[in-house]
């Protein structure tokens, strides 16, 4: 008979935008399924829902398909300029929860941005650390450097090309139709921790030194006693909703998938933008919502195993 184990989850998700090209369809969903794969086995032996996300999201930022590590699109100068951020809320033995976070903005020359911002969480006092200085301290961290140009993808290269070619609204239109946002993952495990990661190059067309909502602790990535959260789409309305930590709000009167549609409605909607976002709460249930024409998850839960959706929008549409 199979060893049961407590209640333990993850929900991951690979951006929300456009449905995509129907040639990546195939690997794309391979690449979601593989990182769920690499947090449920975490999960599943006990592991902690830190390490489960940040694996997740790890599988993701290696894979060329996903907009974040190796794969990232290109910024307006034609370089690579990554966001991540994790966050964990674990109980305490005196019953307290201990909420503990890090991102970096602007990274340029490290492969797992989501490992550097675990390593400004766990290594340093501090919450954000930025650009090259972030990238010495990852060397001090034991992360390796690589140069700048192995992370530009030959796929990302490309659309950056065909953008600078393109001078007319119907192109960009045609460049927003292939283009997937952020990656990120949260998780419960069986030890009560809740914890959330997200990871991306950005949005197609950001100036260079833009950064975005996933560097933003409340904005894209969230975690506390009640729930947490990552979220992908127009980092810039993300920002101005918090809406990582609206979300998690929510979940204290709502389902998690009620509190995601509500914050995409109510937050994202009005701003005349686009976004998506995965939730979990403490009792391991999951939800998501967006807002986009697609929004690709996958999710794994002790009770039920492990799928995949490529989901439809379920939240009002932008506004205005
Ligand atoms: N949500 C990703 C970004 O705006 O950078």
């Amino acid at each position: 008979m199979a060893k049961s184990i407590g209640t333990c989850a993850l929900i991951v998700h690979g951006g929300a935008g456009a449905i995509g090209p129907a040639n990546e369809r195939a690997n794309r969903k391979r690449g979601m399924l593989e990182a769920v794969r690499r947090g449920a086995a975490i999960l599943r032996r006990g592991g902690s829902a830190l390490d489960a996300v940040t694996a997740s999201v790890t599988a993701l930022e290696d894979d060329p398909l996903f907009n974040a590590g190796y794969g990232s699109l290109l910024n307006s100068e034609g370089a690579v300029e990554m966001d991540a951020s994790v966050m964990v809320a674990r109980p305490q033995a005196d019953g307290r929860i201990g909420l503990h976070a890090g991102a970096v903005a602007a990274i340029t020359r490290v492969k797992n941005p989501v490992l550097l911002a675990r390593a400004v969480m766990e290594k340093t006092g501090h919450l954000l650390m930025a650009g090259p200085a972030a990238e010495r301290f990852a060397r001090k961290a034991g992360i390796p450097l690589c140069r700048a140009e192995d992370l530009i993808s030959e796929r990302a290269r490309e659309r950056w090309r065909a953008r600078m070619q393109r001078e007319n609204r119907a192109n960009l239109v045609a460049e927003r139709a292939q283009a997937h946002g952020t990656v990120g993952a949260v998780a419960l495990d069986v030890h009560g921790q809740l914890a959330a990661a997200t990871s991306t190059g950005g949005v197609p067309g950001k100036m260079a030194g833009r950064v975005g909502d996933s560097a933003l602790i409340g904005a894209g990535v969230y975690a506390d006693a009640v729930g947490a959260a990552s979220a992908t789409g127009h980092g810039e309305a993300i920002i101005m909703s918090a809406l990582c930590r609206e979300a998690v709000r929510l979940l204290g009167r709502s389902t998690p998938t009620r509190a995601a549609q509500l914050a995409i409605t109510r937050l994202i909607a009005p701003q005349g933008a686009e976004a998506g976002i995965v939730l979990i709460d403490t009792g391991g249930r999951i939800g998501y919502a967006h807002n986009a024409d697609s929004m690709e998850v996958g999710t794994f839960h002790s009770a039920k195993g492990i799928s995949h959706r490529r989901a439809a929008p379920n939240a009002a549409k932008p506004r205005g």
